[in-house]
């Protein structure tokens, strides 16, 4: 058992992300009780558990040893009683949609411990309105997978509105233990952080098309070739410290909304000796993207 208390995993909804969260917790060591409408489809569920886990023996990322004792461990329940039955964390992994989301959570309410753990996997509903018709709000929670779980290892814990501290604080625990980063959601909204940063971005690249701007292609490549050494080296929000640490934006005399940086507690010496560290790290990594995604 970790330190949660959570010992038992059950996933209802055996689609693409099921199948793929319960290899992510199946390789962690969490035996898994998978549910969804027949045995048909569950079938197919441990067919793609399996590979997943062959691609990550190919990549040599886990041993053959690894990926059958992680087989072992997902097990197809009998239905939504069986799974829920001894589970400590539930969750739920139904197709996009309130109404149906809210009937799992209520059956799984009816069925599991009370002192189970239901989360949720959404994409995009607040886990607050999830929760709505549970009676035990308090022990329900969002848990935002990305596609693929076992490769991309950021999770979004939420918290709903009436989520206690004790279920979030767990729920982030097990994250961690999946050997995953927890990114804590800490206001329940709708699409959380990291779809909201993807929309966005999204946006702005079909206004850029539509308006003839820039090709699709140039897009794609400038993105890859300008934003992805400085995100991968800095960050989004560090990405700034590419500028003179002298220039007006890190002296504060340019305020972007509190995201800038101060340098202003270094000497101009330090600051700069900063940034020139932070340059060797960015050209070595845009020489490992452009190796990467050589330009055909
Ligand atoms: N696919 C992605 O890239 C992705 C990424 C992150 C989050 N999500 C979210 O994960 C959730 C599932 O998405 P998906 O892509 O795995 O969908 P999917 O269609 O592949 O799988 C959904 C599964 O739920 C089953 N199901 C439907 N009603 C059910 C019920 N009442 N009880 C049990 N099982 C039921 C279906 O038979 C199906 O197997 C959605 O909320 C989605 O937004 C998806």
């Amino acid at each position: 058992m970790n330190a949660e208390g959570i010992e038992r995993v059950a996933i209802v909804g055996a689609g693409e992300m099921g199948s793929n969260i319960s290899t992510v917790c199946a390789l962690a060591g969490y035996p898994v009780a998978i549910s969804d409408l027949s045995r048909e489809i569950l079938d197919r569920s441990l067919r793609r558990v399996r590979r997943n886990l062959d691609v990550l023996v190919e990549a040599e990322e886990i041993t053959r040893a690894q990926a059958d004792a992680a087989t072992a461990r997902v097990r197809p329940a009998a239905d939504l009683r069986d799974a829920a039955a001894d589970a400590d964390l539930m969750i739920e992994a139904v197709p996009e949609r309130l109404d149906l989301k809210q009937e799992v959570f209520l059956n799984v309410e009816g069925l599991a411990r009370d002192d189970a753990i239901l989360a949720s996997n959404a994409s995009g509903i607040p886990t607050s309105e999830i929760a709505a018709r549970c009676r035990r709000p308090e022990r329900v929670v969002g848990i935002h997978f990305f596609q693929p779980p076992f490769v991309l290892r950021v999770v979004e814990a939420i918290r709903g509105e009436k989520t206690s501290s004790e279920t979030f604080e767990a729920v982030v625990g097990f994250i961690e233990s999946l050997g995953s980063v927890p990114l804590r959601v800490l206001k329940d909204r709708h699409s959380f952080v990291i779809n909201a940063l993807q929309q966005a971005l999204r946006k702005e690249v079909a206004a850029l098309l539509d308006a003839g701007v820039a090709s699709k292609d140039d897009i794609e490549t400038a993105a890859l070739y300008c934003l992805g050494p400085k995100y991968s080296t800095f960050g989004l929000l560090r990405s700034g410290d590419l500028t003179s640490p002298m220039s007006p934006l890190r002296r504060g005399e340019v305020n972007t909304s509190g995201l800038n940086y101060d340098y202003t507690k270094y000497g101009v010496d330090e600051a700069f000796r900063r940034r020139d560290l932070a340059m060797i790290e960015l050209v070595k990594a845009a020489a490992r993207i452009r190796s990467t995604y050589p330009l055909e």
